[in-house]
């Protein structure tokens, strides 16, 4: 491989500024070609970040076969993941591309195993994980002050006024948005869904089309039970868009508004009506701690694409989080629980 990397990103929306302001500031590496179905999104996008260099195009195939990139940014509507994602690695391209990682978990299975046999490096964006606050509560939970954990419970209530394809779309709320939170809880607990019963609803007021609101209660490996409360159509008293979390433990509890508010507490003495509690610090994480969000996630990859090391959030583990999103939706439709196989 080439001491410089090159890359193509396709799909050039509101989310590929996000990703551009990342992608035009790594070292040794060039954006060689924007990809968009629509090419004059893609010419919008370069014109905004000055990128005369790049080549635009609406015709990826082609423009793989011409450019050869190591990297594939895949930032494209759900439903393209799939064919974008396939086509890529049939181009010998490592590939790292928006959440959700596919539109269906037999897609996101063809997806894996295409990545395996074509040896790359499949990725996916949940860039929530690479936050400072989020790293400081997993380091709280794993230093085991709070005992074995037990119960995770959260909240997630924001009244998103988006217009665009998000007012129409089936699920809205679980595919698209609960992925994220699905995969904060996975990685919060160390622990991975095994069934879930959902109720999903359009609550009366919702200026979705479709179902905006839903509860969801997951069995999880190690005998944990985790609850996610959800709606996007919740007008006043919003929580962060990384949730209001309450997360129990055999010997204390925390709560995190998915900001900077930590408590906690732990038991300073058993043997009563009620224990005695005492309210514990949940420390900074002592040195560095991976952050930055979008950016954080995409230098890791490169990183790793480099090295030759995984990522946080390849495919593989991935899947795990897109399959309680699956899951979840099955549940909603049949109204039954569901049994959540990878
Ligand atoms: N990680 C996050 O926080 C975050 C936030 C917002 C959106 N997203 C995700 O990013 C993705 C894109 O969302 P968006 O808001 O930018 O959507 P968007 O509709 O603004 O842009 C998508 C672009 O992809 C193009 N496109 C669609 N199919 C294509 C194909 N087959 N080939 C080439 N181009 C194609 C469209 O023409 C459009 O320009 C979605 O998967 C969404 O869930 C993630």
């Amino acid at each position: 491989m080439a001491d410089k990397l090159t890359a193509v990103l396709v799909g050039c929306g509101g989310i590929s500024r996000q990703w551009l302001r990342t992608v035009t500031q790594l070292e040794d590496f060039r954006l060689v070609s924007m990809v968009d179905l629509d090419e004059t999104a893609a010419r919008r996008r370069a014109e905004e970040f000055e990128l005369a260099d790049v080549e635009i195009s609406s015709d990826l195939e082609a423009t793989l076969e011409r450019m050869q990139p190591d990297i594939v940014f895949d930032c494209t509507v759900p439903t393209a993941h799939y064919p974008v994602t396939l086509t890529a690695l049939e181009h010998g391209c490592h590939v790292m591309g928006e959440k959700p990682l596919a539109d269906s978990l037999d897609h996101a299975r063809e997806m894996i195993a295409a990545a395996e046999a074509a040896g790359k490096l499949f990725a996916v964006m949940q860039n929530r994980r690479y936050d400072p606050n989020i790293r400081r509560l997993k380091a709280f939970l794993d230093s085991g002050v709070l005992g074995r954990l037990t119960t995770v419970n959260c909240d997630f209530y924001i009244g998103a006024h988006f217009g665009g394809f998000r007012d129409h779309m089936a699920h809205v709320l679980l595919v698209d948005m609960a992925i994220h939170t699905f995969d904060a809880a996975r990685f919060l607990m160390g622990a991975d869904a095994t069934a879930v019963y959902c109720h999903e609803w359009n609550a009366p007021g919702s200026w979705y089309d479709q179902d905006a609101s839903a509860v969801a209660i997951f069995e999880m490996t190690d005998e944990l039970v985790y609850t996610y409360r959800g709606s996007w159509c919740a007008e006043g008293l919003n929580t962060t868009w990384e949730s209001d979390w309450h997360i129990i433990g055999e010997q204390g509890s925390v709560t995190w508004d998915g900001a900077e508010g930590f408590k906690a507490q732990v038991v300073d003495k058993a043997g009563g009506f009620f224990s005695e509690w005492a309210n514990v610090e949940v420390p900074e994480v002592d040195g560095p701690t991976k952050h930055g969000g979008h950016a954080g996630a995409i230098r890791e990859f490169v990183d790793c694409v480099r090295s030759g090391c995984a990522p946080e959030t390849i495919c593989h583990d991935n899947v795990k989080s897109l399959a309680m999103v699956f899951g979840a939706v099955e549940s909603a439709e049949s109204g039954q629980r569901v049994e959540i196989i990878v």
